[in-house]
């Protein structure tokens, strides 16, 4: 009998290499407009920042700060205060320090979801809570979401009836990737008192909340949370820089030791080298205005992009307006297929990400999700005219 190789997990077997990597490898060309990716501009990185609070972690901590070690208590206190800023009252206790919002995800998908076991996202979401998903079997049960006030919450709690009961769910509360739109204050006391009602642990995916430009900020589904029943997940890949890989998420005191057990199975402890960093970053208080750097700079970005889209695609298109983010979604004419005219976007030198690459079932195929943070305001405009030249040519 020939072997042909080892014989795979279900879990390898069923996870597909996200679409979206893919076609970001067309993206690289320089002469192509890039509105595809999803990352901080390069340019307000903090470099200096870091560059100081690494060297003053090394020369101070020395041996310490490159060891094994404990989850460093000064982040997660640091963490625990930021989130009495944002409403939500926790101690450092109930912080745990993550490699970053999908590390949260993946973790709280092994803690709460057993293999084709129920699970609720929403209909058009980010692809790594696809992955979490389908990489566990999922029997998925969706709820689609509103481009002006977020995801329905009937749908949501239709979801949550239905037997058995979901063992998780996963919203995205602030700036939504790809979708732009945050859910609206109303809604989250409601989603808490879902989640607490029909027991269903609840993630709130929150990794773009401090990159707010536009209105008053609100309080995460977590803050109206009395049951213990919402995860929260935080990150500094938006708020600092991707490359650090750390985030964090907020969880009951009583699930740490489990979630500490996971954890170490998949990569034993986040960098404490980057923690004690990032920790330094924050009490020589360099967050706030880098952050005022860049959310002005992104203010600037998403207006010019409205502004373009306005002038190229207003009779035939609609978008979301977000306040904060790094994301717009363009719905266009059901007839276009924007994975299809994809390759002479690629031709006319401009990219995006094709909407169907985030809905379960790929039914949103006629929409684009367009990125505004880490492309000039010059050529967010000349990007959004020859996006429009192309997709008119499609049709
Ligand atoms: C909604 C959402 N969740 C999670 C992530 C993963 O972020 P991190 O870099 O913190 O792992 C992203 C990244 O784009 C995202 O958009």
């Amino acid at each position: 009998m020939s072997i042909d190789g080892p014989v795979l997990s279900r879990e390898a077997d069923n996870l597909k290499r996200s679409v979206m990597r893919e076609l970001l490898r067309f993206a690289v060309d320089p002469n192509i407009i890039s509105l595809a990716g999803g990352l901080p501009a390069s340019e307000f990185l903090p470099l200096e920042g870091l560059r100081e609070c690494l060297d003053a972690v090394l020369s101070r901590d020395g041996p310490r700060a490159l060891q094994y070690s404990p989850q460093y208590p000064e982040l997660r206190a640091w963490v625990a205060d930021y989130m009495g800023t944002r409403g939500i009252s926790c101690a450092p206790d109930e912080v745990f320090i993550t490699n970053g919002n999908q590390h949260g995800l993946a973790i709280l998908s092994r803690l709460f979801l057993d293999p084709g076991q129920p699970a609720v996202i929403e209909e058009v979401t980010f692809t790594g809570i696809h992955q979490i998903t389908v990489g566990r079997d999922a029997a998925v049960r969706t709820a689609p979401t509103d481009l002006d006030t977020g995801v329905d919450v009937e749908a949501v709690e239709a979801a949550f009836k239905r037997h058995p009961t979901p063992r998780l769910a996963v919203l995205i509360t602030d700036f939504h990737n790809p979708l732009g739109v945050s859910v609206a204050g109303a809604k989250r006391a409601r989603l808490a008192a879902l989640a607490a009602e029909y027991g269903v642990p609840l993630i709130e995916d929150d990794p773009y909340a401090p990159l707010r430009f536009r209105g008053d900020a609100l309080p995460p589904i977590k803050a109206y949370d009395e049951a213990g029943m919402v995860f929260y997940l935080g990150s500094f890949s938006k708020m600092l820089a991707p490359a650090l890989r750390l985030g964090w998420l907020v969880a009951r005191e009583d699930l740490m030791p489990r979630i500490t057990t996971i954890r170490e199975s998949f990569d034993l402890e986040s960098s404490t080298l980057y923690q004690r960093a990032v920790a330094e970053f924050m009490s020589r208080g360099m967050l706030e205005p880098h952050l005022q750097a860049i959310t002005s700079a992104q203010r600037l970005r998403c207006d010019t992009m409205l502004e373009a889209l306005e002038q190229q695609l207003t009779d035939i298109a609609r978008w979301s307006k977000p306040d904060g983010g790094v994301f717009v979604w363009v719905s266009l004419p059901e007839q276009l297929d924007t994975t299809q005219m994809f390759q002479a976007a690629i031709q006319r030198q401009v990219a995006y990400i094709p909407g169907a690459v985030f809905s379960v079932d790929g039914s949103t195929r006629n929409a684009v999700r367009l990125n505004f943070s880490n492309v000039k305001p010059e050529a967010i405009r000349e990007g959004v005219r020859r996006l429009s030249e192309v997709i008119r040519t499609a049709l």
